[in-house]
């Protein structure tokens, strides 16, 4: 079967999405603070990045922080923002090694200059590879997204770089965060929640979304064989009869 690499197993999608969540149940259920379920949902990024890599999954999309996640509290945000920074700066030295590219999608000037820094630095470093991407959404909203990419059309029409009668769907996913990386054909929630929370709406209006009763800490490479058979099992009209 074409589907099939030589291992019997379905070939994955290249592009899958997934949104982070669970953390804070995930630590609740040990008595523990919510930072300990970040950290264990680091480290469940770091297993299921490096299983994407090996199945051949081309584009890997996390959310890790959204515009909305500000509302917590500030021990909860800077022990995020920590642990953003430890996996980036590993990401960096790994990056040489196992070829993976860095993108960001979000606004990163709400950042600290430092964690900034870090996501510029891995952003222009990695930018030679072309094997797989990871893309962290980090200040991240869908919405804000699209805002931020209107704004720029508009200062280009301003400055008469642009017409309006030139914009298109093509056109303006060029001003989006996502410009040239492919519509992810997967969108994975674990954590048994039912919505997407703000991740992606123009670039996810055709994907496959797979939510799963499990906690993101607890997520294996198990787990993302079942999303990726589920994803074989739909079929995908894109409005077709
Ligand atoms: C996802 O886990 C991580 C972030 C949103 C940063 P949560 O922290 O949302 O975990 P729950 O949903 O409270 O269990
Ligand atoms: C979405 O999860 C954001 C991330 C996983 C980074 P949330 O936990 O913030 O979403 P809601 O509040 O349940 O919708
Ligand atoms: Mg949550």
């Amino acid at each position: 079967m074409a589907l099939e690499d030589t291992n019997n197993k379905l070939l994955p999608p290249k592009h899958i999405a997934i949104i982070m969540d669970g953390n804070g149940r995930w630590a609740k259920k040990r008595g523990l603070p919510r930072t300990a379920g970040h950290a264990a949902g680091g480290e469940t990024f770091r297993t299921i990045a490096n299983y994407c890599r090996s199945i051949g999954v081309k584009y890997l999309t996390v959310y890790a922080f959204s515009t909305e996640n500000w509302k917590r509290s500030e021990e909860e945000i800077s022990g995020l923002m920590k642990l953003l920074a430890k996996y980036l700066r590993e990401g960096l030295r790994d990056m040489e090694k196992n070829h993976v590219r860095f993108r960001f999608f979000g606004d990163l000037s709400r950042l600290s200059p430092e964690l900034r820094k870090l996501c510029e630095d891995a952003q222009s470093r990695s930018a030679q590879y072309h094997e797989v991407t990871v893309n962290f959404c980090l200040n991240y909203g869908g919405r804000d997204e699209i805002v931020r990419a209107a704004r720029s059309f508009a200062e280009d029409v301003a400055a008469g770089k642009a017409k309006p009668e030139m914009l298109t769907e093509q056109l303006f996913g060029t001003y989006l965060d996502s410009e040239g990386v492919p519509d992810p054909e997967l969108v994975i929630r674990p954590s048994g929640e039912m919505r997407i929370s703000n991740f992606l709406p123009w670039q996810t209006a055709y994907s496959e979304f797979v939510f799963m009763n499990v906690l993101w800490p607890d997520f294996t490479p198990a787990d993302l064989d079942a999303a990726i058979e589920e994803y074989h099992r739909r079929n995908r009209r894109f409005g077709g009869a």
